[in-house]
């Protein structure tokens, strides 16, 4: 299915530079069915990566210098030089690219010039991950073409990385590693702790269920400073509690209300809230997949959305729509995935409900003053980033 996109990219890598490719490469965005901001509390996440991915023809240079084109840029190369790299240098979409090179060069690896052409369908500001995939494709193809033979969980170590100190977002570790590590049919139980990882079977085929995407079509542009507030906000709970990240938390019930009545500020209690139960509620999900209860998933998804509702606060009005739409029209469970504040919202249901909720999601935002139609896909468990030719 991947091999006619990956002679279009090739074809125009050829139109772009005048020589053919060493070869392409591909890494999927990523739905996360539950555990959200887990990830930088040392947690648990459960992704699912995408048919959408971005791809990568590359080929190397012998003189240093790197030029970068995307399909989805402004139609110019950016250029610029493996030794020039350094945080923030590059400004852009090929901000991704740069900084997935920076962190190689950073690792100790000799990086050569490179010629690089980028293609992606993961969606932009959709809380898809459009970012962790470009930086997955160009570190395995460099990973692959060098044969530095970086072990997956640790290339997405340096994709975050390049992330947070090259991009400048403090973002955690789950885009990265589900890009990088997914496996077609399956949710990828992953410990961000130790980066220990488990393929989950999700075949919701036969269990008679689909994956409803709904792009909100809000961009989460805003996501930067209230990301790195919340973030900051853990790591205090985490201080104030006298342990290493919220994982460490585990109380459930009257002992978990007497453990954040020790911390002062309500906004601490209940960011604290979100993710020790947010934990618990990955484990219970994928017990649930271990043991075939694929529609007992549905409440765990909407209890979910309730808490990046009410105790993490990052949900929006349009998001919340499509949840109480959705669930009122006969879905599973409903939750908004990603980073929060619009994005993506994924609904678990039966594939015979799936037009009725369209129609009642795209109703409600209609009726709305301002608010962008909605777009629905359903999702496939996919597989992660791989050499395409
Ligand atoms: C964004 C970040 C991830 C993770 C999610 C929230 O997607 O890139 O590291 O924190 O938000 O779960």
């Amino acid at each position: 299915m991947n091999e006619p996109h990956a002679a279009v990219v090739a074809e125009e890598f050829v139109a772009l530079y005048g020589r053919e490719p060493e070869g392409v490469w591909q890494a999927p965005g990523r739905i996360n069915l539950i555990g959200e901001h887990t990830d930088y509390n040392d947690g648990f996440v459960l992704p699912v990566a995408l048919p959408h991915a971005a791809r990568v023809a590359v080929a190397r240079r012998d003189d240093g210098v790197v030029r970068v084109h995307s399909s989805q840029g402004d139609g110019d190369v950016a250029e610029f030089t493996v030794d020039s790299l350094a945080p923030g240098s590059v400004a852009g979409w090929a901000a991704y690219p740069a900084g997935a090179l920076w962190v190689l060069r950073e690792d100790g690896h000799a990086v050569p010039g490179i010629d690089l052409h980028l293609d992606s369908d993961v969606p932009f500001g959709a809380g898809l991950s459009s970012s962790a995939a470009l930086q997955c494709a160009v570190l395995l193809a460099c990973d692959d073409l060098l044969g530095l033979g970086i072990e997956r969980p640790r290339l997405a170590r340096l994709a975050q990385r390049a992330e947070n100190d090259y991009v400048g977002a403090p973002v955690g570790v789950m885009d990265q590693t589900a890009s990088l590590c997914c496996a077609e049919g399956a949710a990828l139980f992953l410990d961000t702790r130790d980066m220990s990882q488990r393929q989950v079977p999700l075949d919701l085929a036969a269990a008679g269920l689909v994956l409803l995407v709904v792009d909100t079509r809000v961009e989460h542009g805003h996501a930067d400073g209230a990301y790195r507030h919340r973030r900051e906000g853990c790591e205090r709970s985490a201080d104030l509690l006298g342990v290493k990240a919220l994982r460490d938390v585990e109380a459930a019930g009257p002992e978990l209300n007497a453990l954040l009545a020790r911390l002062p500020e309500p906004e601490l209690r209940r960011l604290t809230r979100h993710v020790v139960t947010e934990n618990e509620r990955v484990l219970e999900a994928v017990r649930l997949l271990d043991d075939g209860r694929l529609r007992a998933l549905g409440p765990v998804l909407t209890a979910g959305h309730a808490s990046q509702r009410d105790d993490f606060a990052i949900s929006c009005p349009q998001s919340d729509t499509a949840v109480d739409a959705a669930l009122v029209a006969g879905a599973l469970g409903a939750r908004q995935t990603g980073g929060g504040f619009g994005g993506c919202v994924i609904v678990l249901t039966e594939p015979a409900r799936v037009p009725g909720i369209t129609a009642a999601i795209a109703a409600a935002y209609a009726a709305r003053d301002g608010w962008n139609a909605p777009a629905f896909f359903t999702a496939t468990p996919a597989p992660g980033a791989r050499r395409l030719r």
